[in-house]
């Protein structure tokens, strides 16, 4: 069984959560794209990590595999590695040779942006390098001639990060087809979320991968006929880090309420994170994209004593209705077009099955489901592991 995991909104869904309440289920974790942009944060019995590179499988003891897809900063991995084992973890992990290295020019470059809002862990030079097709792999730090050759004075520094590492690089590739193969079970966890990817989101205001699902196929060699699942991450509101376009924000005290409630503050830049309502024409579209096949609902609980509640079903772009997703410029000029459903006061973080919830509450995911045309499979009512709904 293959399960991709993804967001379906601008990062922060509570993904972390989520790899980590499956994670019992598979036997492997990979990530398949983004570096240390990405922060997953997961609550174990009310200790709270905040992983960047490390797939949330880590945490279960799962085989983690940091897929060709990525781009890694050594120095920060090596730290988060250690951070791991300190908390008494030991890491079961292997990072793709084929993964590309984030170098101290890429963070200068990064240092500079302006425009976008970047997360400053230079990802976005990384992948231009890539591209360009001059960038450094993680299996050529190990090849000291190589390295100085292509880094010459700054090579010593390189080639020490490799020799620590050394022992988790390798061909991911073909150790995860053929762990498939021998039946394994795998769990790829997406990071960011779909309007932050490269082609499908508000472009320029993304990230520089393939967030989406897709991005799994090739983030880690493995063919989409070994897909069987997508579950689409879907936040019970919308919050974005960041510049760029959001036609839902709520710049009032409603905003606020929710990224209090929320703790809507970033996990990887510690920035506030812009608030508004759930954004069904977003959702529907990302469900699509994706191939989503069920919906994972997270933080029901922060809209408790919010009433009336909206959800944004469609689009005014001048003068005309619309359901689909408009170029980034146009969704500047997106008016939302909201259906009110009535709140709930109840505090719902103690809810284990959908019966425990305010009748409001479970009308607001019947709501989610027909409007994403997709089916609800969970219900997050909390950062705890235990407080998720199955349904
Ligand atoms: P990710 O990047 O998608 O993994 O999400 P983040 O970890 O950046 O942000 C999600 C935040 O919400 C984290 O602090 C989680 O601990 C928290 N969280 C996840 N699910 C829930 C939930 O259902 N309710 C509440 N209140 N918090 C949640
Ligand atoms: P997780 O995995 C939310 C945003 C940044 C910026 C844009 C580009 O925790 O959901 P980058 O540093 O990637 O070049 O920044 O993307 N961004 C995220 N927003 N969650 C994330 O990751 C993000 N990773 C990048 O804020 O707007
Ligand atoms: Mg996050």
């Amino acid at each position: 069984m293959s399960i991709v995991v993804v967001g379906t909104q601008w990062g922060d869904e509570g993904k972390g959560k989520i790899v980590d309440y499956y994670g019992e289920k598979v036997d492997i974790v990979a990530r398949y794209q983004g570096g240390n942009n990405a922060g997953h944060t997961v609550v174990i019995n009310g200790e709270t990590f905040k992983l960047h590179f490390l797939p949330s499988g880590i945490l279960r003891g799962k085989f983690c595999i940091l897929g060709n897809g990525m781009v890694i900063e050594p120095k920060a991995l090596i730290e988060e590695i250690e951070m791991i084992k300190n908390r008494g973890i030991e890491p079961n992990i292997m990072i793709s040779n084929r993964a590309h290295v984030i170098l101290k020019k890429h963070l200068e470059e990064d240092a500079k942006d302006k425009k976008i809002g970047t997360t400053k862990r230079g990802i976005g030079p990384a992948y231009t390098d890539k591209i360009a097709r001059r960038g450094i792999r993680i299996g050529d730090l190990l090849d000291e001639d190589y390295m100085k050759e292509r880094l010459g004075s700054i090579a010593e520094e390189y080639i020490t990060y490799g020799r620590m590492l050394s022992s988790y690089i390798g061909d991911t590739t073909t150790t995860i087809n053929e762990l498939i193969e021998n039946g394994k079970s795998i769990m790829f966890e997406g990071a960011q979320g779909t309007y932050l990817d490269i082609d499908h989101g508000t472009y320029p205001y993304v990230t520089s991968s393939n967030t989406v699902s897709g991005g799994a196929c090739t983030g880690t060699g493995v063919g989409p006929t070994k897909i069987d699942k997508v579950i689409g991450i879907v936040k019970a509101y919308t919050t974005r880090v960041g510049e760029g376009p959001f036609p839902t924000e709520l710049n009032d005290s409603v905003g606020q309420k929710i990224r209090d409630n929320g703790r809507e503050y970033g996990t990887t830049t510690g920035r506030p994170r812009r608030c508004g309502w759930f954004d069904a024409v977003l959702v529907r579209h990302a469900c699509m994209i994706n191939g989503v096949t069920s919906i994972a609902i997270t933080k029901l609980d922060v809209l408790s004593g919010i009433n009336p509640i909206k959800i944004c079903t469609a689009y005014e772009l001048n003068g005309e209705i619309i359901k689909h997703v408009p170029l980034t410029r146009d969704m500047y000029k997106c008016k939302p077009i909201y259906e009110e459903l009535p709140g709930w006061d109840e505090d719902i973080t103690n809810a284990k099955t959908l019966d425990d919830l305010p009748e409001n509450a479970r009308v607001y995911i019947e709501k989610i489901e027909t409007l994403c045309k997709t089916n609800v499979e969970l219900v997050s009512v909390g950062p705890g592991r235990e407080q998720t709904i199955v349904i």
